[in-house]
């Protein structure tokens, strides 16, 4: 039975993977920063799906010093690991117009520094394995910088660059190094934004990326649609996307 550890599943995309992959008998661990939520969710899947095992490990991501220890725990919760998934990321709100350095900081730590190390540290017991999947969720936001949240969109464009730099150098050690660029996808992450469009929800999220994964699908957009708004907007003059490129 496959064996996956999940960094950032107590909410959102990773809470339905983790539920996807409960409900398949997985052997799944859960990083995640806040014990009681960790504990909520992994009491409620083992009740609904006791043909699974679910482990949990208590990891902040903006804490460096506990992300090997971290991985090291989960793979020994169980037993060794065939899928590493980033997910977890932050958006802070923004006015639009002033920047706020720690909250750019932060989303730097854990949606770029924190994700590739452990996307790292993962790569190296792959590598090691001779097999193994990595899965980063990074973002269409990565595509192009815009001026509602400049850092956001950076943090995405640089975990991005590293999945595509880790696939070229792991592809020769047979490790499968994916990137998933979602659009929008209902969860606390874009609650209450207005202008919201051709969102999927987390299950639906979690299902497609869960199948195109397993299909080998080196990079993909949740839903494909995204791919072509992706295509236009990276390539729209750079002179026409400041004036009227969108927020
Ligand atoms: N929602 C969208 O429209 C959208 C679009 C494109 C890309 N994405 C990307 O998809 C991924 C999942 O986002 P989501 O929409 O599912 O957001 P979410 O519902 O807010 O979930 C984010 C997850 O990251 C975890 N997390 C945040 N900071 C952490 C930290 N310091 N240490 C450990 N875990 C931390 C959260 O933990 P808690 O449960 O403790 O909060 C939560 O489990 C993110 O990388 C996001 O950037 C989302």
């Amino acid at each position: 039975m496959k064996r996956v550890i999940l960094a950032g599943a107590t909410d959102g995309i990773g809470k339905a993977l983790a539920e996807l992959h409960a409900s398949k008998g997985y052997w799944v661990a859960i990083l995640g920063r806040d014990p009681a939520k960790l504990d909520a969710l992994l009491g409620g899947l083992s009740s609904r799906f006791p043909a699974a095992t679910l482990r949990g490990v208590v990891c902040d991501f903006r804490d460096n010093s506990r992300l090997g220890p971290a991985f090291d725990e989960a793979v020994r919760a169980i037993g060794h690991c065939d899928q590493f998934v980033y997910v977890a990321g932050i958006m802070h709100a923004t006015d639009g117009v002033t920047s706020v350095p720690e909250d750019d900081a932060e989303m730097f730590q854990v949606n770029t520094v924190a994700a590739v190390q452990l996307l790292g540290i993962a790569g190296n017991y792959f590598r090691l394995a001779g097999k193994g999947q990595l899965v980063g969720i990074s973002s269409i936001a990565g595509d192009r910088g815009r001026k509602l949240n400049p850092a956001y969109c950076a943090s995405k464009a640089g975990l991005t660059t590293y999945l595509e730099g880790l696939r070229n150098r792991l592809h020769p050690f047979g490790v499968q190094v994916v990137t998933v660029k979602p659009g929008f996808v209902l969860t606390k992450m874009i609650a209450g934004r207005s202008g919201v469009f051709w969102a999927a929800s987390p299950e639906e999220a979690a299902a497609t990326i869960d199948r195109r994964v397993d299909k080998g699908h080196e990079v993909f957009y949740v839903y494909r649609r995204w791919g072509i708004l992706g295509l236009i907007l990276r390539h729209i003059p750079r002179f026409v996307f400041k004036r009227v490129g969108p927020p």
